[in-house]
């Protein structure tokens, strides 16, 4: 495994899914105000990432990335360019912070818009910000220098570039990105891919000195990532970009359903980032925004919010700040939840948590309201006792034996926490009641 900290799937916000490449520094610095101010920041939401939009797509001819001062003004210093003030004050806030490269020699960002062509000074090679060629360079950057303590190494050459895309098939743009993909990576050689993101963690464990590091693979079906990016890295993308709609959601979230067995402390799967908060999971849609928030957390995926901060209302405070959700989200055993029962319109999963208890997730996928059951056997507990359930929601406890139905609004997400008398290895029973063993 990895070298890399993250006992507990890593917590925080990204602005990838508020602001795409239109990321700067005054956007940043208010959401870490209201991770602070929100009191989000005291239950876990640590990290503050900055994703793909931060650099002048262009190096220096020794090599050297540059930042975009026009987005991120205290940064300047002379020729040169320094994310250590900023990191610096987000430290000093009590935070941690995150930073984003590609593993080929550009990122999405270059390889999808046209902005490459604007920047026409300078060889190919001065053009090409990713890390393919400059790992040791980059990553002694990020960490020795910058401090920084999340690195975010998307895939977008190692994918492969999108053929259909109009864009790439004009003659021109091709012209201006020859860039990464698996042909210049050595074809569909996997070795190439892993061996890369490899290197980085090795750069890391060189560069980030006594500091603990977040390392969050984003590649997702390209290079057999999904046999060994547990190995490498923190955190691994099961899927293509979340979108703030059902669909995509559903999409994302059966990527990492049954992947269970690869969840474990120090690495986790990662169907993509938050979306609460906008689109079909806005304050509108609470039982979606809901539901999305909590099945992120019953399965381990990395809490990070998505959403512009300087917005929050008091709803989306409080899916956010659910401690209870975030609780089974962060709980030290580190079992993602596994399906207990799964039809084509319901689905409940069940985390075993460090104390013996079990989060449970009754889980909705359907526009209609549906009927579901839950039984002490899918919890394995004994049928004959108490099971007593906690609502994390509206806090309301209550008590069955051997079975309870509940109906699901659309959509609905009922979260628990339940606690009985568990069965043991070899059909015993531990009552938490009493502590007997039967
Ligand atoms: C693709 C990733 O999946 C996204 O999360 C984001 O990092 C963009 N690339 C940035 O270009």
């Amino acid at each position: 495994n990895t070298d890399g900290s993250a006992a507990v799937p890593p917590m925080g916000w990204s602005s990838w899914n508020a602001f795409n490449s239109d990321v700067d520094e005054e956007k940043v610095l208010a959401s870490a105000q209201a991770l602070i101010d929100t009191k989000l920041r005291d239950i876990g939401y640590r990290y503050v990432n900055i994703d793909d939009g931060w650099w002048l797509k262009r190096r220096q001819p020794d090599g050297r990335l540059l930042i975009r001062t026009s987005h991120f003004p205290s940064a300047a210093t002379g020729a040169d360019t320094s994310f250590r003030p900023f990191t610096d004050r987000l430290h000093a806030m009590g935070l941690k912070v995150g930073i984003y490269s590609d593993i080929g020699r550009n990122s999405c960002g270059q390889i999808y818009t046209p902005d490459f062509k604007n920047q026409p000074e300078g060889s190919v090679a001065e053009r090409e910000v990713g890390l393919y060629g400059h790992v040791d360079q980059d990553i002694r950057l990020f960490f020795a220098e910058w401090n920084f303590d999340f690195l975010k190494v998307d895939g977008c050459g190692a994918r492969g570039l999108p053929v259909d895309a109009p864009r790439v098939k004009s003659g021109l743009y091709r012209a201006l990105t020859p860039l990464v993909d698996m042909q210049s990576l050595g074809g569909s050689d996997i070795g190439g891919i892993r061996g890369l993101y490899e290197q980085v963690h090795t750069a890391l464990n060189t560069h980030a000195g006594d500091r603990p590091y977040v390392y969050s693979l984003c590649l997702w079906g390209a290079g057999d990532v999904r046999a060994w990016g547990k190995d490498v890295g923190n955190t691994s993308r099961t899927s293509d970009d979340i979108q703030p709609v059902w669909p995509r959601m559903l999409t994302n979230l059966d990527t990492v359903t049954h992947r269970a067995l690869y969840a474990h402390p120090g690495s986790w799967n990662d169907p993509d980032m938050l979306f609460v908060g906008t689109g079909d999971f806005d304050a509108a849609h609470s039982a979606e925004a809901r539901s999305h928030f909590a099945l992120w957390a019953m399965l381990n995926a990395p809490l990070i919010i998505g959403y512009d901060l300087r917005k929050l209302t008091p709803d989306l405070l409080a899916i956010f700040g659910n401690a209870d959700i975030v609780a089974l989200n962060q709980d030290a055993a580190g079992n993602q939840a596994v399906l207990a029962y799964d039809s084509s319109e319901v689905q409940t999963f069940v985390k075993t948590l460090a104390d013996g208890s079990k989060g449970v997730a009754l889980f909705n996928r359907t526009a209609s309201p549906a009927k579901a059951v839950l039984t002490a056997e899918q919890l394995k507990m004994l049928p004959t006792a108490d099971v007593r359930l906690k609502n994390l929601w509206t806090k309301k406890e209550q008590s069955f034996r051997k079975e309870i139905a509940v109906t699901l609004a659309p959509h609905e997400t009922l979260i628990f926490r339940a606690t009985g008398t568990r069965r043991l290895p070899g059909g015993l029973y531990l009552s938490e009641q009493t502590g007997r063993v039967n």
